[in-house]
């Protein structure tokens, strides 16, 4: 039944649309808006696309977006088989080209689309473009953490690379459907680990090389992957980070919880550390350039259904332990090559570069497989964006001409406090197209972003997706219609947003509630590793019938949709998702910790801060060593950007009689928003929050 309303819900928003191309006098060009200021409403702010930009825009107008979006609910098969016909399939997907149940109430969530047609998703990502006389088109081009280390392969060279490792992985054993895991920093090996893996069925599951060892062995322990595939260490900065020192760690770990792996590939990063350096167990450690090298350059494709699972990435929730998300190899592809092509506008010429690191979804699907999959040049960076100054990114735009940059607003915020002169210092006149993810970009950010990194020519996309949606969910098209700065603008070809209230009522028109969705779209995820059961819980069961997000949402008078962030136990820190409960339960492991509550709070830079109540165990002073130790815990256990910015000392936590925590209470202290504490009158001890508050500032 999720097509009821789905007429009512294109034409809701597709309306305003329209009245904005038939000029009804609603729009100015803001486009000279200066920094800083304050518009009276953000809801009124309309930057239009130039019409040079839209003249050359695959979807160059409200129209041809409203005639595409129309199809694209009203006959979803037709509308994505057709696309998905222009990739190669060893053999056509059966009938009907999706099935899915999407309500709890009618039994378990089932989600499929492309099912019994045989693809590989590696496949489609290089040798089709070898094949299609691209074999020569730079595929990669690789930048060092060091200015002036750099590398590039091109689409023959890289599907070589890939499939000397397919070959190698095969060799050892790897089969279709077992878990290899990927623990590297973003080197052109990263990618080509991902591909290779694609490439021979095996499902990989990335985990982020900021991740601590603890961190790593659980994934480990999770997923039980033949083969884990790393580096002996990094430079990110002016530090030196020796990986294959933590894989060490997490595999003694997982062994002792009787997982052992048998085989660990490690790739000598000789810009970072002579192999000499690296501490090594033989007979399990292999050195990536001894023997990937000596095999074939070419190697078979496992071909594979379109429901055969591509990857595993781990993502946190609102409980201690991460939840595995499963993505399928047809629905994927598709998506992920879509979203990229129409989000960015996409042309054969462009050169991209996405910031994110691979050990992310945003890595997964906008640096490796939707840019791939469209055979774009793809810029990847080693290093940390503002070294050895906060030029760096303009240098790299200039040097390889990039024309769409896509980064999170954490670090647009932390270059805009740099000042403008080391943006203006490089032409960056390739730039045509902005984007942005994993936060919401506040208005400020988003015209200092238009403004000085885009000089005001460049549409800016603001991408809301998730880990789970595998791609873009809402956007803007760049040149298809008006952007309002912070507003993800509508939703994608084929999803149908809804916000809904506590009840999971529906609410039409302009309002506020949480971003739910009512139809499966081809990037779903399918399931959370092992745990099924889970995967119903979390994203079915709060709000029956629908998909459940985890954001709050706004949606405007014109149609527009304003992501306000997490409604639940999860903080989103530069764009990183970090679970609340993780942060607690890494707090409590210290021997002197008896309790701890985290929140997140307001932070200039990051979005969202790490505030943590600590309550000590029964005797133990508060000090300033024990607050480094509480934080260091923190980062061996998860990982150092998980580190709270600021503890607080609680001799008591605020709760309710039967025991639950108030969080609501203490992330007003966090924001010292104390004035705004509500009705404490419940609380078993209100005096609490007076002795919290005392202790504030300490
Ligand atoms: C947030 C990252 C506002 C949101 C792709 C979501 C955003 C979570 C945006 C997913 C955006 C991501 N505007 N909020 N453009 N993009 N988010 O799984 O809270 O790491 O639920 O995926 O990031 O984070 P994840």
């Amino acid at each position: 039944n999720y097509r009821i309303g789905m007429a009512s819900n294109y034409l809701r928003h597709g309306e305003s649309i329209a009245n904005f191309s038939s000029g009804a006098g609603k729009i100015s060009r803001i486009n000279a808006v200066t920094l800083g200021e304050s518009p009276a409403s953000e809801e009124n702010d309309l930057v239009l696309p130039s019409d040079e930009f839209c003249r050359q825009a695959l979807i160059p107008n409200p129209q041809k977006y409203l005639e595409m979006y129309k199809r694209s609910v009203e006959d979803p098969a037709g509308f994505w088989s057709d696309i998905a016909s222009e990739f190669y399939w060893k053999q056509k997907w059966g009938q009907p080209v999706f099935s899915e149940n999407f309500d709890v109430r009618n039994g378990p969530i089932d989600i499929q689309w492309f099912k019994g047609g045989v693809t590989n998703i590696c496949y489609n990502c290089v040798d089709r473009n070898v094949e299609s006389g691209n074999a020569d088109k730079i595929a990669i081009y690789w930048e060092g953490n060091e200015p002036g280390f750099q590398d590039s392969l091109t689409y023959s060279q890289l599907l070589q690379r890939v499939c000397q490792l397919a070959n190698y992985l095969k060799d050892v054993g790897v089969k279709k459907g077992d878990a290899v895991i990927i623990y590297l920093p973003m080197l052109m090996e990263l990618p080509i680990a991902m591909l290779a893996c694609a490439r021979i069925g095996a499902v990989h599951s990335v985990v982020f090389a900021g991740f601590s060892a603890d961190s790593l062995a659980q994934r480990i322990m999770d997923c039980k992957p033949k083969v884990v595939i790393t580096c002996n260490a990094v430079k990110r900065g002016s530090k030196t980070i020796q990986l294959k020192d933590i894989v060490d760690t997490a595999l003694a770990e997982s062994s002792k919880n009787s997982i052992s792996i048998d085989l660990c590939l490690t790739y000598e990063n000789q810009c970072a550390m002579k192999r000499g350096d690296t501490k090594w167990q033989d007979g399990r450690d292999v050195w990536w350039q001894d023997v990937v090298p000596k095999y074939p350059t070419s190697c078979m494709v496992e071909w594979v259904d379109a429901e055969d699972p591509l990857f595993l990435l781990y993502t946190s929730g609102s409980t201690g332990k991460p939840k595995g998300v499963l993505h399928t190899t047809g629905g994927y592809m598709v998506y992920t090559a879509t979203t990229f092509k129409y989000a960015f506008d996409y042309k054969p010429s462009d050169v991209y570069w996405c910031t994110a690191d691979c050990g992310w979804i945003t890595g997964h699907s906008y640096v490796t497989y939707g840019p791939m999959l469209n055979g774009a040049t793809v810029v990847v960076y080693e290093g940390a964006p503002n070294y050895p100054h906060p030029g760096r990114c303009w240098d790299i735009v200039d040097k390889f001409n990039v024309t769409i940059f896509y980064t999170a607003p954490t670090l647009v915020r932390s270059l805009m406090r740099d000042g403008d002169q080391y943006v203006t210092r490089y032409s960056r006149k390739s730039l045509r197209v902005l984007g942005s993810v994993g936060e919401p970009i506040n208005p400020s950010a988003w015209r200092w972003f238009f403004n000085v990194v885009g000089d005001s020519r460049c549409p800016i996309s603001d991408t809301w997706w998730q880990t789970e949606t595998g791609g873009f969910m809402i956007t803007p098209l760049p040149g298809a219609w008006p952007q309002k700065p912070g507003s993800a603008t509508f939703p994608f070809f084929g999803v149908q947003p809804v916000i809904v209230d506590d009840k999971g009522i529906e609410i039409d028109g302009a309002c506020s509630g949480y971003l739910c969705v009512k139809n499966s779209w081809p990037g779903a995820f399918r399931t959370l590793y092992g745990d099924h059961e889970r995967y119903e819980t979390t994203y079915f069961k709060p709000f029956p019938g629908y998909y459940f997000s985890g954001d709050g949402c706004t949606r405007d008078k014109d149609g527009y949709y304003w992501l306000t962030g997490r409604v639940d136990d999860v903080i989103n820190v530069s764009g990183h998702r970090i679970g609340t409960a993780e942060v607690e339960s890494a707090l409590v492991s210290h021997p002197q910790c008896a309790e701890a509550a985290v929140v997140g709070f307001e932070h200039e830079v990051k979005g969202q801060g790490i505030y943590a109540f600590v309550t000590l165990v029964e005797g133990v002073p508060y000090s300033e060593e024990l607050r480094k130790s509480l934080i260091l815990t923190v980062r061996e256990q998860i990982g150092a950007f998980a580190a709270p910015d600021k503890i607080h000392w609680a001799p008591g936590l605020p709760k309710t009689r039967s025991g639950k925590i108030m969080r609501r209470i203490l992330r007003k202290i966090a924001a010292r928003q104390l004035d705004e504490l509500g009705d404490t009158s419940t609380l078993a001890e209100p005096n609490v929050v007076d002795q919290l508050i005392a202790l504030a500032d300490c």
